[in-house]
């Protein structure tokens, strides 16, 4: 099958798409002839080889895809075959064919009036909107009468979180790195917005919010974006740091890594005992290994987006073959919502 093998770390152009055996489901897996893969920040961290959670090279990377099971492994109800899903998985969706254990293929999601959501809104959905939902529900423990930040908002989670808030009833003050994009998310929900690329904007973010700070901030740029959020934290307020989009470094350059260091979130006791206020950290992966709890977190999301007829923004569909520009567009910083990428003979 065609499948792009990361063998080495490096820019873009290191993702070749290649010819590698197509794989078998085992016990209690399925195989799913995949039809769009959607694009995750995560990735263009393990292609330069600075996300912790990467398997050793080589390996396939993507960590989700969308199509239909084709095979299923013993164990697995042969019924599934022909199923419509959407995987999430910690690598391994770059590829014409993705294996994950059964608990992993989820049931295409529904819109609000139930019909199904587009192949590209399904490839925009589990990771983002999994990962903005645990950060402001399970963890922000959200309330409609809480005001929220969400950075950056312009993104595949941003967009996702945003939506998901101002669906709650919260009030959402919107950061991103464009006023293109603000613009944008304005239209999800977002009723104040701050660009954090303009000189003076921590001071236009505590004129935005005043006295009254946030109560939950879903926080993904880390560096000075983290300290400028901290910095408006109403008391009870939490941060929840979800990503770390600027970090950056190289093993030859020790200036790089104590700028990573320097630029990591993070908040002491005394500062959150002086602010009553707290910090709190989310990782998907955690979610991935446990499918009781995928199970439960699924069925509240799908629910919650029905209800309140959300769909994904997906702002980028490209053919499967443009990876690496994919990924150029997503460190461009241009990119707005989900980048997709299509499988060739992927239907309408
Ligand atoms: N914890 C989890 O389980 C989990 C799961 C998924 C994603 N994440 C994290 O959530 C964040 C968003 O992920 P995503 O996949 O939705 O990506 P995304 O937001 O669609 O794209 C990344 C965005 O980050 C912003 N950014 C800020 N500093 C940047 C820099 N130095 N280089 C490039 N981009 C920068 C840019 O927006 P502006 O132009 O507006 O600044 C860019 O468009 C990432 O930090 C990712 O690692 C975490």
């Amino acid at each position: 099958m065609k499948a792009i093998l990361l063998s080495r770390h490096g820019g873009p152009g290191v993702l070749r798409v290649t010819e590698i055996p197509t794989p078998d489901p085992g016990p209690g897996e399925v195989r799913v002839k995949v039809e769009a893969v959607g694009l995750n920040y995560a990735e263009v961290l393990s292609r330069k080889g600075l996300y912790g959670w990467a398997p050793r090279l080589p390996y396939v990377p993507g960590m989700e895809a969308v199509g239909r099971i084709d095979r299923v492994g013993e164990g697995v109800d042969p019924a599934r075959v022909g199923e419509a899903v959407v995987v999430g998985a910690q690598h391994g969706a770059y590829a014409e064919w993705v294996v994950a254990r059964s608990a992993q293929a989820l049931p295409a999601p529904r819109a609000g009036s139930g019909e199904a959501f587009t192949m590209e809104e399904n490839a925009a959905f589990t990771v983002n909107w999994m990962t903005a939902w645990v950060g402001l529900m399970e963890m922000g423990r959200l309330r409609p009468t809480d005001r929220v930040l969400v950075s950056p908002a312009g993104g595949g989670v941003g967009t996702a979180a945003v939506a998901i808030a101002a669906a709650f009833g919260c009030e959402v003050v919107a950061l991103a790195g464009s006023d293109a994009k603000l613009d944008r998310v304005r239209g999800l929900g977002a009723s104040r917005t701050v660009n954090y690329r303009r000189p003076g904007w921590r001071e236009a973010l505590a004129a935005e919010v005043g006295p009254r700070g946030v109560d939950v901030a879903l926080e993904m740029v880390g560096g000075g974006v983290f300290q400028g959020v901290k910095s408006v934290l109403a008391p009870f307020g939490r941060v929840v740091v979800a990503g770390y989009a600027e970090l950056d470094y190289t093993l030859w350059n020790p200036f790089s890594w104590w700028r990573a260091w320097r630029g990591t979130p993070r908040m002491g006791l005394t500062e959150m005992f002086k602010g009553s206020n707290g910090i709190l950290s989310t990782h998907l992966g955690y979610l991935l290994r446990d499918p009781e709890r995928v199970a439960g977190v699924w069925g509240e999301l799908t629910a919650f987006v029905r209800t309140h007829g959300l769909r994904p923004a997906v702002g980028h569909v490209l053919p499967f073959e443009e990876m690496a520009d994919a990924h150029r567009l997503m460190e461009s910083r241009e990119s707005y919502g989900k980048i997709v990428l299509r499988m060739p003979e992927a239907g309408a």
